[in-house]
């Protein structure tokens, strides 16, 4: 299949930064280790273009989704890019344009908000009355997935660029681009944190910050405890361990208790609703 260069954004931010199927096979093993049984409900806040919700419906036919973002424009992309593309699956999946902080959808198994996008609420009484908005939305064994960002380089300036190979999507083959991740401000005051994505395609196009992030960078120590403030039972980091060869995470998550600190490290916070499910 010959490669095309796409200029669409949503497409090339799916490729570099989202990847469902690992997120969602990680979600699904953690949350039946701990409860016994098969995940099936999931609420995908901050959804976008609701990448996540979309191939968790299509997954599987006992799946159902439910997906929340503010942005109608991005959630009628996703309709037209993903939610058309699932056939019947489709009616296991609502797309809700709302806030997550007032929109309420039936209690799922699991909450999940990623790509850091929580950040927006820069102050601990916003984020933990969003954590506690998210309790409402689940049952009661289930778990709240959320993503973090940090490293020693972290609150530095930086420009970190990664060359994305040619990649498969939607029945398209997107010639190899570019990804350009910008942290252009790091106040120390408040931990403020503004980011940008950027593109540089395969033709010489540049497509400068085509997403912004005003972000409150958050530590792994706030969001455990503000989770616990917000009513959760317990809160846990995951982790993987660093590839100094790739000088990546190796992608092997494990619950932690200490970690020494790397350069740049992603990971999950999982918040937990309560005692497991009976077996
Ligand atoms: C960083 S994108 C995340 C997209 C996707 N979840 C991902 O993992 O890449 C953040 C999204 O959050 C949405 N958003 C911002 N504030 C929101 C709010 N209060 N309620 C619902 N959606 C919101 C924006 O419209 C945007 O689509």
């Amino acid at each position: 299949m010959k490669s095309q260069i796409v200029k669409d954004p949503h497409i090339l931010y799916e490729c570099s930064v989202q990847d469902p199927e690992f997120d969602l096979e990680f979600f699904a093993k953690t949350f039946k280790r701990r409860n016994r049984r098969a995940l099936r409900t999931l609420r995908e806040d901050f959804c976008g273009t609701a990448t996540l919700a979309c191939q968790w419906v299509g997954q599987n036919a006992e799946n159902r989704a439910w997906g929340v973002d503010l942005d109608k424009p991005t959630l009628d992309w996703g309709r037209e890019h993903h939610v058309s593309r699932l056939d019947g699956a489709a009616e296991r999946l609502e797309l809700i344009q709302g806030d997550v902080l007032t929109t309420r959808t039936p209690p799922a198994d699991i909450v999940a908000a990623l790509n850091f996008s929580y950040s927006i609420f820069t102050t601990r009484d916003q984020l933990r009355n969003y954590f506690a908005q998210v309790r409402k939305s689940l049952k009661g064994d289930g778990m709240f997935f959320l993503d973090a960002f940090g490293g020693k380089d972290t609150p530095d300036e930086c420009l970190e660029k990664r060359k994305i190979p040619a990649t498969k999507y939607n029945g398209i083959r997107v010639a190899p681009f570019t990804y350009i991740w910008e942290q252009e401000k790091f106040n120390i005051i408040d931990n403020h944190i503004t980011c940008h994505i950027s593109f540089k395609l395969k033709d010489g196009t540049k497509i400068k910050r085509a997403f912004t992030y005003d972000w409150r960078l958050w530590s792994l120590p706030e969001l455990q405890e503000l989770l616990l403030e917000a009513g959760f039972a317990a809160a846990e980091v995951w982790l993987d361990d660093w590839d100094e060869d790739e000088g990546d995470g190796n992608g092997i998550f494990k619950k932690r208790r200490h970690y020494d600190n790397q350069e740049g490290w992603v990971g999950y916070v999982v918040g937990l609703m309560g005692a497991p499910a009976p077996r």
